[in-house]
């Protein structure tokens, strides 16, 4: 038997050797389409490259693509686990050409590959045209040798496929397998065709026209090929069966849940196996591809799904979460060919078990409801609307899954009055938030919530996308369009512009349309907590509700704000392994250029605080952790260690961001509550600096910081001034310290100096009697004129000028100064001539010299000088020497 593994292989190796490039699958959210909740088909990638949009990757291409037909237009959710061949989940297997080869050569290759390589029966095959594409019916009789009634001309848009409402699209040619005259049905177009005997294998679509919102359809820039094959359908033909539940990758995963329940998939319990199974490869690829289970847009899808698949492992007996403990076989079937499934597994585990064990608290009781209710009911009644509302709001029964649940027991649900009761509680809400005193400014944005729901935020895993435009909202009021310098307000279904929360601040970037508009957007905000509003103002051409929009984040500002942000959660870390778990966010700014933090903490942070905080955060940096995030219940966080804030409101999920070196019980350095958006690894971060640390309010500290290029930049700055300093005082920024201290002593010693030349001044202008200034006024002690003075600063150099021209002032008379230098004296004495007989000046000296602590002294008996330690005794010896004046005359 071909295994599923094999035949994906063996597909894609028959057009990589037909030179078509083997591309890998896309993810099943289609950031670049607006029009679709999930890629359906194999050529979703590709719309672009059809309509000349963008450019292809190779003239020929070949692909095995993730598909997801649950939600939305395509909705096979209902019919999955009662039929043979609907799946919320597939595998189109396909191959296309872009603009290369067209017909002929996409038919060749379809027959080729059926009837050669895999040798498939010929009389086995039927195929169908667009009835009036007379080409293909010629290539098939010539290439394939079929007679004209297994060539079926179809009239039906069956046969003219196209995307969507909008779209590349052209007639195409399906290739059915017919399973043998035991099942019933007839070929396409017969009127037995609904039956399963013949069965849709290929359909291969020659695509020539874009199909445009307005109706009108253009030609593509050249006509090109899209096929496509469901693997299970394939499989189920390569291996002989005619159920695509019983190709192996089915048998396998059903085995597991058989063998986990207990239960064989058979009678009652086959469905429930069946829907467990296809379940489990939706919910696990989607949660591979970043959607997470919500309350609205694909989150709800998601959940829905996971919630289907819980009630049946529920119906077969389940005692315990059943759907993560598949998770290994899923992997092992799909893991190798699908790497992000195996990258994964933790997540989808994770998430799969809580989700169920959170249902599972309060689905019993809804099923005790739903069994009462029913008691009520015959068969073909409806479940009244309030009662399935109610299980909807309470109970955590999606609608669908109640349809589901009665649908064995052969009963409807009254949607009408489900949709009522929704639509009253939506009003009662409505009441509820205009009695709270909201401006009416906001009021438009109610308007805007309630009839489009929450924006899907597509920017943890993209800086652009495309959207559809839902509201445009001018001066506080919704409009229908905006032209050219309007400042607008823009709603779309889906978007990557991060809104402006958690400190985190709002994207900006530009969006533009086919028809010529350009926007640019200068913030991002959040209004109601849900909506994403680009505010704006659009630059070129007008823009209109329900236009398709290109969204383009400035990316490199983007980058800067993830590093910030990242920043801030190892700062918060690192402030509380150094200062203490007292230590909480009080507030956050992330922007591009800039982080600030506010924290709860006493007092200032001293230098080494602040050396060791940035420190660690550098060394959580450049070890370069991975960033994980996971989702999960806000109680589930706080036991896994994440920090919350107290007093924020989250949601039922909330986002867990852990990063740096994994320590004490497995915990990581850091592990935070956060919606924001993180770098991968933390050496994305580069560098930190603190730059500042301050108070904010009584207890609250404020710390900013760079992070970056803008750390880096900033260093550069410091260290330009440093070299302008340095050029300055003509030295190296190395011996800028030395300098500038030499240049402070050099200073201090200066101001002194001034300072005794502005006394000396002064004392030229003394004469006897008088005093300027702090100068004292001379003196006559017995009949001698003694000038004696103190000066503080005096260079010792300048004592004997300066006795010298005492001696000149005085006429005759005494003269005696000390120069008082870093403590130390100096006492320099000078004597007249005509009274050089009577005194000696080196004995006066001498005298004075010991008041000062010190011994000696030498001159001339004219003038002389000696010194001492004790500078602050200097009035006492310049008494000692009026002393020795008196009493000499006195004697
Ligand atoms: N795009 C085509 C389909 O989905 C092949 O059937």
């Amino acid at each position: 038997m071909t295994s599923t593994n094999d035949i994906r292989r063996s597909f894609l190796d028959y057009f990589a050797k037909a030179d078509h490039l083997e591309v890998a699958s896309a993810p099943l959210v289609p950031f670049s389409d607006p029009t679709l909740m999930f890629v359906n088909a194999g050529m979703v990638p590709f719309k672009n490259v059809f309509t000349g949009r963008e450019t292809a990757p190779a003239p020929r291409a070949t692909s095995s693509q993730k598909c997801v037909r649950a939600g939305g237009k395509h909705n096979d959710l209902d019919n999955v686990g009662y039929t043979a061949r609907h799946h919320t989940f597939f595998e189109m297997l396909g191959n296309f050409s872009f603009g290369d080869y067209f017909k002929e050569q996409a038919v060749l290759h379809a027959w080729t590959l059926l009837t050669k390589e895999w040798q498939l029966p010929a009389d086995r095959l039927t195929v169908t045209v667009y009835h009036t594409d007379d080409e293909a019916h010629g290539l098939w009789r010539k290439i394939a040798g079929l007679p004209d009634h297994r060539i079926i001309r179809i009239a039906s848009t069956d046969n003219f496929w196209s995307m969507g409402d909008t779209g590349p699209c052209g007639p195409c040619s399906e290739i059915f397998y017919d399973h043998g005259d035991h099942i019933a049905g007839g070929p396409p177009g017969s009127p037995e065709e609904d039956g399963d005997r013949f069965v849709e294998i290929w359909n291969l679509v020659f695509m020539q026209f874009d199909q445009l919102a307005d109706g009108s359809r253009s030609a593509l820039p050249a006509p090109s090929i899209d096929t496509g094959m469901g693997l299970e359908r394939i499989a189920a033909v390569m291996q002989g069966v005619h159920d695509n539940y019983d190709i192996d990758l089915f048998r396998s995963l059903i085995a597991a849940s058989e063998s986990l329940t207990g239960r064989k998939a058979e009678g009652d319990a086959r469905a429930s196996h069946r829907v467990i199974a296809d379940h489990l490869r939706s919910a696990s690829f989607l949660l591979a591809d970043g959607v997470m289970p919500a309350n609205e847009g694909r989150g709800y899808v998601l959940r829905r799904i996971m919630r289907r698949a819980m009630r049946h492992a529920h119906l077969l007996g389940a005692a315990e979460p059943l759907m993560h403990r598949l998770v290994p076989s899923l992997v092992a079937e799909m893991g190798q060919a699908f790497p992000e499934l195996t990258r994964g597994q933790p997540l989808i585990t994770e998430v799969l078990e809580r989700e169920e064990i959170q249902f599972r608290r309060t689905l019993d009781k809804g099923l005790r409801l739903l069994d009462e209710e029913v008691a009520r009911l015959r068969p073909g009644d409806e479940l009244s609307g309030e009662t399935a509302f109610r299980l909807y709001d309470t109970f955590g029964f999606p609608y669908d899954l109640t349809e589901d649940a009665l649908r064995a027991r052969g009963l409807g649900v009254d949607r009408s009055g489900f949709d009522a009761a929704m639509a009253q509680q939506k009003a009662a809400a409505r009441a509820a938030w205009k009695g709270s005193g909201e401006t009416a400014a906001q009021e438009v944005w109610f308007d805007i919530a309630e009839r489009e729901g929450a924006t899907e935020f597509i920017g943890y895993a993209a800086t652009s996308g495309e959207a559809r435009v839902q509201a445009i909202v001018r001066n506080a009021k919704e409009v229908d369009e905006a032209s050219v310098g309007d400042e607008i307000r823009l709603i779309v279904n889906q978007t990557p512009f991060y809104a402006e929360s958690g400190g985190q601040v709002g994207d900006s970037g530009s969006i533009r349309t086919d028809g010529g508009m350009h926007m640019t957007v200068t913030d991002t905000a959040k209004p109601l907590g849900k909506l994403h509003a680009h505010h704006g103002r659009v630059e070129e051409g007008t823009l209109r509700v329900g236009d398709v929009v290109h969204l383009e984040v400035d990316a490199d500002r983007r980058e800067r704000v993830k590093a910030n942000h990242s920043a801030t959660h190892l700062l918060h870390a690192a402030l509380r392994l150094r200062l203490g778990e007292h230590v909480t966010q009080k507030g956050s700014l992330v922007a591009e250029d800039r982080l600030r933090f506010d924290f709860s903490h006493p007092k200032p942070l001293t230098p080494d605080d602040l050396a060791a905080v940035e420190a660690k955060v550098n060394r959580e940096i450049r070890a370069n952790h991975t960033v994980t995030t996971r989702v999960m219940s806000p109680s589930d966080a706080v036991e896994a260690g994440a920090l919350a804030l107290f007093g924020e409101k989250y949601g039922d999920e909330v986002r867990v961001l852990s990063m740096g070196g994994v320590g004490e019980g497995g915990r990581n350095f850091s592990v935070e509550l956060c919606g924001g958006t993180h770098v991968n690894a933390t050496g994305d971060i580069a560098l930190l600096r603190i730059v500042s640390e301050s108070a904010v309010a009584s207890g609250v500290r404020r710390i900013e910081a760079l992070t970056g290029d803008s750390a880096r930049k900033w260093l550069v700055g410091k260290e330009e001034t440093l070299k302008e300093v340095a050029g300055t005082l003509r030295t190296t920024p190395e011996e800028v310290a030395s300098r500038v201290s030499a240049l402070m002593e050099e200073k201090r010693r200066l101001e002194r100096e001034l300072a005794a030349a502005r006394r000396i001044l002064a004392m030229q202008d003394n004469s006897e009697g008088s005093s300027k200034g702090d100068v004292p006024a001379d003196e006559t002690v017995g009949g001698v004129r003694f000038a004696g003075r103190i000066y503080d600063g005096l260079n010792p150099k300048e004592l004997r000028p300066l006795l010298d021209q005492e001696k000149q002032r005085l006429g005759s008379g005494v003269a005696v100064i000390v120069a008082v230098n870093d403590g130390r004296a100096t006492l320099g004495a000078a004597v007249t001539d005509d009274l050089v007989g009577q005194f000696d000046a080196v004995t006066l000296v001498r005298e004075g010299v010991a008041m000062l602590g010190g011994t000696g002294g030498g001159g001339r008996s004219d003038l002389a000088q000696g010194g001492g330690p004790s500078g602050s005794d200097a009035a006492k010896a310049i008494q000692r020497i009026r002393d020795i004046l008196g009493e000499a005359v006195s004697a």
